[in-house]
């Protein structure tokens, strides 16, 4: 039963949605996808090819000609038209933009769909931001998975410095405040819990207990 298992998991920038959804999915044997990832590719491809990114129809344009494929689990390798561009979308340029290129509701529309596809071939774990309530309305588990900015900033800032990155710390927590702020107050598709997500704040807990709360409520849902 739970190979037909749709898991949403939501939340702001640097929640630990990706490195939790893969653990999850990883415990229970669903595929897991990250759906940021697919926003970042179509950004990656706006920015290459200098497209103005207040153009709406060319970006949505722009999506509907991409081939985004998602390979494996640790690391999820990411494809842009058959070129691995895995570590290029995480560079702070892509970051800075995506929130932009994710604000286009054609660009939306046609992401949405491939994800519903996805998600009715397998098992899914789906990381986002309107995953539980746009994607995959009828998941049957969504969590919520939040954190202070502060902590959220620190996170990824760590992160980034482990990859060679010098950091301005300050810089950072505006970015992701400012990223979490377009990203809560578009009018399509806001970041916001779906009314049946269980919310888990996770400042303070470590990974491992993040995802033993998760796997602990879809178990229980099981039964
Ligand atoms: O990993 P991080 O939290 O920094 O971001 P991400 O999950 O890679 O998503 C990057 C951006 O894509 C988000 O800030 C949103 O603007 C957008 N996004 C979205 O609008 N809807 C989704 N389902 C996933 C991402
Ligand atoms: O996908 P999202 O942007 O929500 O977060 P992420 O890319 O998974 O990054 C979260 C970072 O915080 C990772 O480096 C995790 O190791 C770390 N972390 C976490 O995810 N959860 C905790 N409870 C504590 C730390």
């Amino acid at each position: 039963k739970l190979d037909k298992l749709s898991v949403a998991i939501d939340g702001p920038a640097g929640a630990g949605k990706s490195t939790v959804a893969k653990q999850v999915a990883n415990r229970l044997n669903l595929v897991y996808i990250d759906t940021g990832a697919m926003y970042r590719a179509v950004t990656l491809k706006a920015l290459r090819g200098e497209v103005d990114l207040d153009r709406q129809e060319e970006l949505t344009g722009l999506a509907r000609q991409s081939r985004i494929d998602l390979v494996g689990a640790t690391p999820q390798r990411v494809f842009l038209d058959g070129e691995d561009v895995t570590e290029e979308i995480r560079t702070p340029e892509v970051s800075r933009s995506v929130s932009l290129v994710a604000m286009v509701p054609g660009v939306r529309e046609v992401l949405v769909e491939q994800q519903r596809r996805l998600a009715e071939e397998t098992g899914v774990v789906m990381d986002g931001r309107d995953i539980g309530t746009v994607v995959l309305p009828r998941a049957q588990a969504k969590f919520f998975l939040t954190a202070s900015a502060e902590e959220r900033a620190r996170r990824r800032a760590k992160e980034l410095m482990d990859k060679g990155y010098t950091i301005d710390i300050t810089a950072l927590t505006e970015e992701i405040r400012e990223r979490d702020q377009l990203d809560s107050n578009r009018t399509v598709s806001p970041l916001v819990p779906a009314g049946d997500a269980i919310i888990i704040d996770s400042s303070g807990m470590t990974v491992e207990e993040v995802v033993h709360r998760i796997v602990a409520e879809i178990k229980q849902g099981e039964l």
